[in-house]
């Protein structure tokens, strides 16, 4: 094999998440122009911008939670599924969501919310790795308790576990710091990097955390539908 096949190769194995020509409108509003990007295994994406900007769509259309006009996503060299029941499948099996405002269901325990998306999915044993998380996360003593009963940060810990109980390869994340202090902002940074070392997790995250953007892998910013050159 010559050495440009073979980086080819490499490339190809490294690879997680291959968007390319990605453009998207709502009315007459063109959000997002042609636009590409790159997730390699494990990596950690900041993704930055102003309000408006396009950040929350570019996000849903790389989780499979909504469709692009037009453009091409490839999960690990393979095109998203197209069926709406094929696509909610992938999701559940392979990828993780936090948001900004955490969506616990209220009605329901800590553990119980963790272990959600596995009961979805119908798997079997899913507490035992749902509390391996929460002792990874330091919220094991919160798991009887309701979301209400959380500061923000547990319930924003609870989330995460959440998003990673059915140990997906790409998490993704729209401003999960956006309500919390910088001290909480910090720690959950820290966790999520911890993740990513420790499950080899690729993620890709939205925000307008300065300290988030400069320890990334990468950052990078978008301004009216175009990554900033
Ligand atoms: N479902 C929608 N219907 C119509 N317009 C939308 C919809 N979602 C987003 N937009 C518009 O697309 C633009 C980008 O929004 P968004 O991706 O939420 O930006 P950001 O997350 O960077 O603040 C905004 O002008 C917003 O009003
Ligand atoms: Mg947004």
């Amino acid at each position: 094999m010559n050495s440009r096949n073979s980086s080819l190769l490499l490339e190809s194995m490294l690879s997680l998440l291959n968007a390319k020509g990605i453009t998207k409108s709502f009315g007459d509003i063109l959000v997002l122009k042609d636009l590409d990007f790159q997730l390699s295994k494990g990596e950690f994406v900041a993704i930055t911008g102003a309000s408006g900007s396009g950040k929350s769509t570019l996000l849903h259309i790389l989780g499979g939670l909504d469709t692009p006009d037009s453009g091409i996503i490839k999960f690990e060299n393979k095109a998203y599924p197209k069926k709406s029941r094929d696509i909610e499948l992938f999701r559940n099996n392979h990828l993780g969501f936090v948001f900004q405002f955490h969506h616990l269901l209220p009605e329901f325990s800590a553990l119980e919310n963790i272990c959600m998306p596995g009961y979805i999915g119908k798997k079997d044993n899913i507490e035992d790795y749902a509390k391996e998380l929460a002792h990874e996360f330091g919220i094991s003593h919160r798991l009887n308790h309701l979301p209400s009963e959380l500061s923000g940060g547990e319930q924003q810990r609870v989330a995460m576990a959440r998003a990673l109980v059915q140990r997906p390869k790409l998490l993704l994340a729209d401003e999960p710091s956006g309500n919390l202090d910088s001290k909480r902002s910090k720690e959950l940074f820290n966790l999520l990097d911890q993740v990513r070392e420790s499950k080899n997790v690729g993620i890709v995250v939205v925000t307008h955390d300065k300290s988030w953007a400069s320890n990334a892998d990468r950052t990078l910013n978008i301004k009216d539908g175009k990554w900033e050159v």
